[in-house]
């Protein structure tokens, strides 16, 4: 671990037996009147669910308190007949007290790591362009890649892990039924 790592009060680690009420808790203040802990609880039952890829971030409380959390998880681009695997991130949430500490930042850029290691090459998100813009994502239009929702189009974007993944790519992007009222 780099020392600059050591030295936060709070670490990132994959998502454990155990987590999912501390999980549930941050996506609830995180996320007041939405339903991105139900759609995590969901995910989690899925097949492709890679608790590998839900990576949460702890401070050290007499055990660990979850302050932050981001999923990973399946979804593809079709086009015709020929479905591209490809990632969905989100929900990704941090504790209200504990925002603007770079505590989501580090999460994503965490999990686009775990995501790239495992050869995954498209990521999706749908968020705050000024936001994931920061952290190396493009409009997701440009790489002729549509949103499953019309009403998406300007907060979806799109990063590619491994060179050249979205060159050959392009099609409309689909959702497990988890999602479909986010
Ligand atoms: C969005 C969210 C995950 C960001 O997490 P965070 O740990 O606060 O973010 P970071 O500290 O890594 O932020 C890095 C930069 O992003 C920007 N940023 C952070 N939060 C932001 C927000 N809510 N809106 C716009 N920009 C934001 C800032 O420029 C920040 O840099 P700064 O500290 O120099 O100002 C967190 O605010 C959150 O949980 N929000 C509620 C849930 C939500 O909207 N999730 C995103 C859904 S896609």
């Amino acid at each position: 671990m780099a020392l600059m790592d050591a030295l936060r009060p709070w670490q990132i680690r994959p998502e454990q037996p155990g987590d999912e009420d501390g999980i549930d808790l941050v996506l609830r203040r995180a996320f007041s009147g939405s339903n991105a802990a139900d759609l995590v609880r969901t995910l989690r039952r899925e097949r492709g669910y890679d608790p590998d890829l839900s990576l949460v971030a702890v401070e050290q409380a007499g055990g660990d308190l979850i302050v932050g959390h981001v999923l990973f998880s399946p979804m593809a681009i079709v086009h015709g007949d020929a479905p591209c695997p490809a990632m969905a991130l989100g929900p990704l949430g941090v504790m209200p007290d504990r925002q603007r500490q770079g505590i989501g930042r580090t999460l994503v850029e965490a999990g686009l790591a775990a995501c790239r290691d495992r050869g995954l090459a498209i990521v999706l998100v749908l968020g705050d362009p000024a936001y994931y813009g920061s952290l190396g994502f493009e409009p997701a239009a440009a790489a002729r890649i549509e949103p499953p929702h019309a009403g998406w189009s300007e907060a979806y974007q799109v990063i590619e892990l491994l060179p050249g993944a979205l060159r050959e790519t392009r099609g409309v992007a689909r959702y497990p039924a988890a999602w479909d009222d986010v």
